[in-house]
């Protein structure tokens, strides 16, 4: 593992979205953790913006079919995948950096019953530990921002993926470049290694030996979303003051409004790129 994935997969050891916490919510809100229903976990265990909707363009966009094979490229805790895996009848195999997550994953899964139709691992996204051409769709959400070599990793997507079929993702984008000092703002609080703009994306996917075939332009969307998001923590941390617990801290809360202000203001924002690999 690279230094910087070290760091990121530290990063994501102190996650508020973990197993743990997915499992004690569950507990408080049902009674039990017996029979639990894929479903029942979909509140809890998406960590990416525009839940379950952002899955369906995702899932439309590579055309996925029932029987597919899927590759979700930093899967988190393979929430997505259990969706696209009993929502399109998809087999998903879900790998990601952090072993807290990939764990975490495992014991989702065990919990619904799915370890058949979706296989959590731990590996690189620079590095994946398949075959060329096993694929039948690469799905991804918010996470090459943490990627450090992102042309390496797009390329080992293109490896593993059949002629013909296609990969669809979103990510953080830079409209404008940031100076470097908030740019390592970006770095030292969300473990963002880099961002691209839309264009550079668009040039790194064609030299990786993609055919670029949809672009959607996120930002505006995502300024909302992230407001909301706002507010959310701002309440939270009022409640847990309150209740007598530590806080976030206003950094975090600062570093969040700055990250919202700059997204509304299209300094940075969000993109979902769609790119087929030829036949
Ligand atoms: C924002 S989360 C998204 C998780 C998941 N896609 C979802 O939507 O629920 C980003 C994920 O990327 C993973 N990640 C970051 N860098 C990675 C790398 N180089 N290789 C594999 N996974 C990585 C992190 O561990 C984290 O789980």
């Amino acid at each position: 593992m690279e230094m910087t994935e070290k760091t990121v997969a530290e990063w994501y050891a102190n996650h508020p979205i973990s197993a743990p916490h997915i499992l004690t919510k569950l507990k408080n809100s049902r009674g039990s953790l017996d029979d639990v229903e894929p479903q029942e976990l979909y509140p809890f265990d998406q960590d990416h913006y525009d839940g379950l909707d952002a899955n369906a363009r995702l899932a439309d966009n590579t055309r996925m079919k029932p029987g597919d094979s899927v590759i979700d490229v930093c899967a988190g805790l393979c929430g997505p995948a259990r969706w696209f895996a009993t929502e399109r009848g998809v087999q998903v195999t879900g790998i990601d950096i952090s072993p807290n997550r990939v764990e975490g994953a495992k014991k989702l899964d065990i919990l619904v019953g799915m370890q058949d139709q979706v296989r959590p691992i731990l590996a690189s996204a620079m590095n994946l530990p398949f075959e060329d051409a096993q694929f039948d769709a690469a799905v991804s959400q918010e996470s090459f921002l943490h990627i450090p070599d992102k042309p390496k990793a797009l390329h080992e997507v293109l490896r593993v993926l059949r002629p013909g079929t296609r990969f669809s993702f979103t990510d953080w984008v830079m409209h404008t470049p940031l100076p470097d000092d908030e740019q390592e703002q970006y770095r030292q609080r969300f473990a963002c290694q880099s961002m691209l703009s839309i264009p550079e994306y668009e040039t790194q996917l064609g030299k990786a030996g993609f055919d670029v075939v949809i672009t959607d332009d996120v930002t505006e969307a995502w300024g909302d979303i992230l407001a909301r998001r706002l507010k959310m923590y701002e309440i939270l941390d009022a409640e847990a003051e309150r209740a007598g617990n530590p806080s976030k801290g206003d950094e975090f809360l600062k570093m969040y409004a700055k990250f919202v202000s700059d997204v509304q203001q299209r300094r940075i924002g969000g993109v979902r790129l769609t790119a087929e690999k030829p036949q």
